[in-house]
């Protein structure tokens, strides 16, 4: 599997026959590299919560790519309503795909989705774990640390998504207690510096974390597992 850092919460995920990405916020986002023009053959688009900084670019993305979405219910009625393909999954649900399995785990925080005739009710937040060809991520989406990511161990991570930027999210200290909780082989930090609020030093993360290995992708840059 090989997972790409698009900045922000936004990753490519890649394997055999599926090209996904996660919370895909590139236009607008100043630290983004990718435009979504840039972004082809996508499979499938993941969204956390409807957030603008998460929800992002799914609408084009989904109609360029053909891709099919997958998110809460609500917001995949939304989506729906605007020509997209979805999937729409709940809290604590597990589903069998073509290409492999997806489980939406929970998170804290909010989830409006932001229009331009106004806000509309986007559910409840998540989090994703991907499993591809046995290999496992979990995309925390941005969230508090809860005690439902000690559920998470039995799940045998490899790589977390971690948000560490605080304000928003967990920041470093309590993304530290969330791998601890997950117990993932590789902790990858993110939705850090995009916003002058959430400015967060990755590499205070890496040199307290001592519950797994950790990896700071640099925009644009890969990990592969
Ligand atoms: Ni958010
Ligand atoms: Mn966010």
């Amino acid at each position: 599997m090989k997972l790409t850092f698009l900045s922000h919460a936004a990753f490519l995920v890649e394997a055999e026959g599926f090209k996904a990405i996660i919370d895909p916020y590139l236009t607008g986002n100043s630290l983004a590299q990718h435009k979504p023009e840039d972004i082809t053959g996508l499979t499938h688009i993941f969204v956390t919560h409807g957030h603008g900084d998460h929800l992002g670019d799914t609408i084009e993305l989904a109609k360029n790519n053909d891709a099919l979405v997958i998110a809460n219910a609500e917001i995949s009625g939304y989506l729906s309503k605007e020509g997209v393909k979805t999937h729409a999954m709940h809290i604590g649900g597990r589903h069998k795909f073509d290409f492999g399995t997806v489980k939406m785990t929970p998170a804290h925080h909010g989830s409006s989705i932001p229009t331009e005739d106004g806000i509309l009710y986007g559910g409840n937040p998540c989090g994703f774990v991907i499993e591809v060809n046995n290999k496992k991520i979990y995309h925390a989406g941005d969230t508090g640390l809860t005690m439902d990511m000690k559920l998470l161990e039995v799940e045998n991570i490899d790589v977390a998504l971690i948000p560490i930027g605080g304000n928003f999210t967990m920041d470093i200290e309590d993304a530290l207690r969330a791998v601890e909780f997950v117990k993932p082989k590789v902790a990858i930090p993110m939705h850090y510096d995009t916003f002058p609020v959430i400015k967060a030093d990755p590499k205070e993360f890496k040199e307290r974390n001592k519950a797994c290995e950790t990896v700071i992708l640099e925009i644009g840059q890969s990990y592969e597992f």
